[in-house]
């Protein structure tokens, strides 16, 4: 296995820190990184912005008749060097973020046609390799085949504080009951959708970081890159 073009999977829980390791590993190989979970919650900032929720409740053919007005794309801002989501050529990186997407976003990335659109874009973004995706789904349905599938977990506490702190770092006023309720809500719908459910590929490795430090990480990866690639 050479280490110039690997697709590497990093699936598990929301919170855990998948888009901070993923990025890491993605800087350390000078490989893309790819937030999957960025994509699903610019549909259902689509679907909030353009009445597709009646109420509370997900308009299912409304959303699904407006696939085609949706193009999501990510470009690099060259002043923070991080990537950034764009809905319709308008960058949203922080819309996508607030914690009215995060309550809507997991009914959106329930429904079939919209997971068959974005797991098709997903898997055009990897084709050339050389990348790092994190999601629900990548080691089982976007890449089954992935070179490296680590699923990553943590404690729920852990999980909840990490979330509440990124909210109140950016001046997102919230309580950690709050958090807790949107966590879990969140794990019952990911874990129990009938479209590509979370679930840990078998030859996935677990990493759960609840006690680890990113240095720790970081070292754990190497050693997994280590045993895989000789
Ligand atoms: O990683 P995240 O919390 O930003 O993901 C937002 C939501 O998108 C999450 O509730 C589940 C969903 N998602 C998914 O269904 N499949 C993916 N590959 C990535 C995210």
């Amino acid at each position: 296995m050479s280490i110039v073009s690997l697709i590497i999977a990093v699936d598990g829980f929301s919170s855990c820190g998948k888009s901070t390791f993923a990025k890491a590993v993605a800087q350390r190989l000078g490989y893309s990184y790819i937030d999957t979970g960025a994509m699903y919650r610019a549909v259902a900032l689509f679907a909030l912005q353009n009445g597709i929720f009646a109420g509370n409740v997900l308009d299912v053919p409304a959303l699904t008749a407006r696939l085609n007005d949706i193009c999501i794309s990510f470009h690099r801002n060259t002043e923070t060097g991080q990537n950034e989501t764009l809905l319709n050529g308008k960058c949203v990186e922080g819309d996508i973020r607030t914690l009215k997407v995060s309550e809507r976003v997991s009914e959106v990335s329930a429904v079939k046609e919209v997971r068959r659109k974005l797991v098709l874009l997903q898997q055009e973004m990897g084709k050339n390799k050389g990348v790092v995706m994190d999601g629900r789904d990548i080691g089982t349905a976007v890449f089954p085949h992935a070179d490296i599938k680590i699923f990553m977990t943590a404690r729920m506490e852990i999980r909840i504080q990490r979330r509440y702190d990124e909210l109140v770092g950016k001046g997102i006023p919230v309580s950690r009951e709050e958090v807790g309720r949107n966590i879990a809500k969140r794990d019952h719908i990911d874990q129990t959708r009938a479209e590509d459910p979370l679930r840990q590929a078998a030859d996935a490795v677990v990493l759960d970081n609840s006690d680890m430090t990113p240095e720790q990480e970081m070292e754990w990866f190497d050693n997994l890159l280590q045993a895989k690639t000789g």
